[in-house]
C-alpha cells in the first residue's frame, strides 16, 4: 500500500491502472479511522480492484466555532488498519494542494434543499463544504464507486443528489453504521468523551430505538413523538440539538402517507455534538 499527499502523483499512478482496465473505488475519509471506516474499505475492495482512501480534514466544512484544529490527525495508526484492509492507496494531500488559493478564492458546490435542515441548519455552509470537497476528490480520483457511511445519512443523502444533478459518473454505495456493544454508533469524535459522558452516550441511539417502536406500533403523531424523544435525550443528560422523524428520501417532516421513514437525531455532551439515525417502514 502506498502514500501519496500530491494530486500529480497520485494522477499518474491512477492513470496507470485505468490503462490495465482496473476498476478504481474511492472511500473519502477525514482519518482518525475506526471499524465504521473500515467496513466502508472492505466494501470498496469487494468492489473494485483499486482502492483510494483519501484522508483530508477538510477546513471548508468546519464552522468557526468547530473542532478543525484539534480534530484527531492519526495517518501512521490509519494506514496500519488501511493496510490490513486490503486498501491500495491512501491519497492524503495537504490543504494547499486541494485550495491552493485558499478557501475564500474557491468554486464551491451547493446542494439545494437536501442540504437545508437538520445538520445543515445547525451548521451553516457544512454541507457546501462537503460537497466542494467530495466533488473535487470525484475529479481527482474519476472512481468507479465511492463509498460513504449511512451514519451520516444528510450527507450521503446530499452526495447522492450532487451526482445525480452534476450527471458525475459514479456508483455511490452507503455502508451501514457500525456501533459499539451497547449501541453508540462508532465516530472520530467519541474520542472527546470523558467516561461520564461515554457511559451517557447509548442513550442517543436507545431513543432512536424507542421511537421507532412507537412507530412500527402506529403512532403517527410525529411532532409529538420528537418532542418526547428529545425529552428522553435530555432526561438521560444530552442536549438535544434536534430530533427529527423525516421522509426517508426527502429528509422532509413526515406524513401519514410516508412509508419510508428516518429518525435523524444530534444531541450534545458537553462540547461533543454526536449524530445518529434509524430507518423504518411502515
Ligand atoms: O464523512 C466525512 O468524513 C467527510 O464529511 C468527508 C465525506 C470525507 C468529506 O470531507
Amino acid at each position: 500500500m502506498r502514500t501519496i499527499h500530491s494530486l500529480k502523483e497520485l494522477r499518474t499512478i491512477l492513470r496507470g491502472y485505468r490503462r490495465q482496465g482496473k476498476t478504481i473505488g474511492l472511500v473519502p475519509t477525514m482519518g482518525n479511522l475506526h471499524e465504521g471506516h473500515i467496513s466502508l474499505v472492505r466494501k470498496a475492495v469487494e468492489s473494485a480492484d483499486i482502492v483510494v482512501t483519501s484522508i483530508f480534514v477538510n477546513p471548508m466544512q468546519f464552522g468557526a466555532s468547530e473542532d478543525l484544529a484539534t480534530y484527531p490527525r492519526t495517518l501512521a495508526e490509519d494506514q496500519e488498519q488501511l493496510e490490513a484492509a486490503g486498501n491500495t492507496l491512501v491519497f492524503a494531500p495537504s490543504a494547499d494542494e486541494i485550495y491552493p488559493e485558499g478557501l475564500a478564492q474557491q468554486t464551491r458546490v451547493v446542494v439545494p434543499e437536501v442540504s437545508d435542515g437538520h445538520c445543515g441548519a445547525s451548521r451553516p455552509g457544512h454541507f457546501e463544504g462537503v460537497a466542494t470537497v467530495v466533488t473535487m476528490l470525484f475529479n481527482m480520483v474519476q472512481p468507479d464507486l465511492a463509498v460513504f457511511g449511512e451514519k451520516d445519512y444528510q450527507q450521503l443523502a446530499v452526495i447522492r443528489k450532487m451526482v445525480r444533478d452534476l450527471m458525475v459518473p459514479v456508483e455511490i454505495l452507503g455502508g451501514p453504521t457500525v456501533r459499539e456493544e451497547d449501541g453508540l454508533a462508532k465516530s472520530s469524535r467519541n474520542g472527546y468523551l470523558n467516561e461520564q459522558e461515554r457511559a451517557i452516550a447509548p442513550a442517543v441511539y436507545r431513543t432512536l430505538k424507542t421511537t421507532a417502536e412507537k412507530l412500527t406500533n402506529g403512532r403517527t403523531d410525529f411532532r409529538t413523538l420528537e418532542t418526547e424523544a428529545e425529552k428522553a435525550l435530555s432526561e438521560a443528560g444530552l442536549r438535544p440539538d434536534y430530533f427529527n422523524i423525516v421522509n426517508s428520501l426527502t429528509l422532509k417532516p413526515a406524513t401519514e402517507s410516508d412509508r419510508d421513514l428516518t429518525l435523524l437525531v444530534a444531541a450534545f455532551l458537553g462540547t461533543t455534538r454526536l449524530i445518529d439515525n434509524l430507518s423504518v417502514s411502515r
